[in-house]
This record gives structure tokens, sequence and C-alpha cells, in this order.
């Protein structure tokens, strides 16, 4: 028999409304292999979570709802095909519950930016339906039903940095010793379809043609050791940015409006059209978001810091 225990660790469903923060990602390294038979492009990336934020409500209800707030409203399709609603529905298939919660976004993360904002939104439905349904499922059974929606999606059930393998679905904590890094992010107008970007690197790269092999995250793994900025700085990388640029000629404006204004390096985020720019410090990542908001190559700059916690109850 079972001794009773006065604390009981068993999820209790919370009384009020649950309230989760997830952050946006970027990529410190993005090497992209070949295109599989699945459709999907064999990858060696490592994610690094930064502080811009979106924020999923979850509230009891009768029915399976979204509402939203904020970046992209209007734009943002909010029936059965959004991500969040899929999420939650994935959830309940794999818990067994009724998937039944009043969900609501304010969205800050750019649309369709290189951020994985969509995917960070997935994984705060992941977490705030869990919560709210009282399933308490561990980090991992969480990202085990994050896969399903997106290669990005494991990533931001966990946050922090880590190496991203097969489609990028496959996730490992970087042990490293946490430091702080200061970033820029600058939100472009307009958006780019990751789908399109992946296509054009295939086209730039010429058709038939084997890619080069995926470049060694050793060097990366080793910056990010050595917690200086300047050498950080020297290893980031990211395939899809000369595809990025093909499309979208005008993020080299804004890669040299953030160099000129002082950071160290600059580079696409992601498939784009997101740039970020790594700094010494949080002045300098101040100073460089108002040099870059006044250079008018961008929608708005933004001074932040990584690594980040994934998808959390605020
Ligand atoms: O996994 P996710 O749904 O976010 O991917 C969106 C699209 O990006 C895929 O349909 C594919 O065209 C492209 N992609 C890719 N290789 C990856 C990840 C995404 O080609 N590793």
């Amino acid at each position: 028999t079972e001794a009773w225990r006065p604390d009981d660790d068993r999820p209790r469903r919370p009384s009020g409304p649950v309230r989760v923060r997830v952050p946006a990602k970027i990529n410190l390294h993005l090497g992209v292999g070949p295109l599989r038979a699945d459709g999907y492009h064999e990858l060696t990336t490592v994610y690094h979570a930064i502080g811009l934020y979106d924020e999923l409500t979850a509230r009891p209800g009768d029915t399976l709802t979204l509402t939203m707030a904020g970046e992209g409203a209007g734009e943002l399709v909010l029936d059965d095909s959004n991500l969040i609603i899929r999420a939650a529905r994935a959830l309940a298939r794999r818990t067994g519950l009724p998937a039944l919660a009043r969900l609501h976004l304010r969205k800050h993360i750019p649309l369709a930016g290189g951020l994985a904002g969509g995917s960070a939104d997935a994984a705060a439905a992941l977490v705030a339906c869990d919560a709210l349904w009282g399933a308490g499922l561990s980090r991992e059974e969480l990202a085990e039903v994050a896969v399903e929606l997106g290669s990005d999606v494991p990533f931001l059930v966990y946050g922090g940095t880590a190496l991203g393998t097969g489609r990028g679905e496959i996730v490992s904590p970087v042990l490293v010793r946490p430091a702080n890094w200061h970033w820029v992010v600058a939100a472009a107008d307009g958006g780019l379809s990751t789908p399109e970007v992946y296509r054009e690197l295939d086209r730039l790269r010429g058709a038939g043609a084997a890619p080069p092999p995926l470049g060694s995250t050793d060097p990366l793994l080793a910056a990010l050791r050595q917690r200086d900025p300047g050498v950080l700085a020297q290893a980031l990388g990211n395939d899809l940015q000369a595809a990025a640029l093909s499309l979208r000629p005008d993020l080299a404006d804004t890669l040299a409006a953030g160099v000129a204004a002082g950071a160290l390096t600059g580079l696409v985020s992601g498939s784009g059209p997101s740039c970020v720019f790594l700094t010494r410090t949080s002045d300098a990542a101040t100073r460089i978001a108002a040099a870059l908001k006044e250079s008018g190559t961008c929608r708005s700059a933004e001074a932040v810091q990584g690594p980040m916690a994934g998808a959390r109850v605020a």
C-alpha cells in the first residue's frame, strides 16, 4: 500500500487562467544539407532562445477557441489550421483529454520573420493546455508531441541553447557554463516563406549538384565555451542567408547598417527576413537598436538577451 503524502505532487488544475510566455529563436549556426525524400533538408543547427516573447493565455472553455492581439492581428488565420489549435488537439490526442480551452495570444514575435514565432506559439499551446488540463506531461513528453507540429517546436519547449539535428526536431542541450549574450533583432517589412527560402537555396546550389557537406558546429560550440563575443561573432553562420538575400536584396542594407552602427557582426535569422546582430554589452545593443531604427533599413529593432528558457507558465 502506498503511504499518504501531504505533499502530493500530482499535477493540480489551476483555478485561474494559465499564462505562458515563450521566446523567439535564432540560429547561431544553421548548416543545411541535402533535400531528403520527405521534402525536408537535413540540418545541423545551434538554436538559441532570445528575450523576445509571445504570451498565450488559456482559460477553461466549452469548445476550443483562439483569439489574438498584437503583431500580425488580422493577418494570422485563427481557424483549425492555426498551429496553436493543432497543438492543443495533438496534446488532447496524446493524453486522451478533451480539447477544451479558450486561448488568447498576445503576439510580439514578427510573423514569417525567421524567428520561429509560429513554432513558439505551438510550444506555448502545449505547455498552457498541459497545465490547464492538469495533464502533467514532462518536458520530454511535450517535446515528443511537438515533433509533428514543426521542426522548431521541440526546441521551443526546452529553450536555452541547443543542438538541432535531423530536420531540426532532434534537440539536445548545449552544456556550457551559461553566459549572457547581447543581441539586436531587426524586424523587416513583410515576411519570407520558409519553404520558398529553402527552394531558393536549392536553386542557387544548382539542380542535381551535391550540397556542400554540413558545416561542423565545433567552432561555434568552442566559441560559446570561450564566452567572448568577438570570438562568437566569427563563428556565427547561416547557410540560408544567401537564399534570403537573393529573395530580399534589401536585407544587405540592414546588415550593413547594424555593422556600421557598431555591431560585432550581423546575420539573417533562420530563413529571414529578420536580422540579428551580436554586441559586446547591453548598452551597445540599446544604442545599435536605436541607430538601426533611425537608419530606415528595418521596420523595428530591439535589444534582447539570450539564452532564455523555453515555453513556461509565467
Ligand atoms: O517543419 P516546418 O513545418 O517548420 O517546416 C516548414 C517548411 O520548411 C517545410 O515544409 C520545408 O519546406 C522547409 N524545411 C526544410 N527543411 C527543414 C525544415 C524545414 O526544407 N529541415
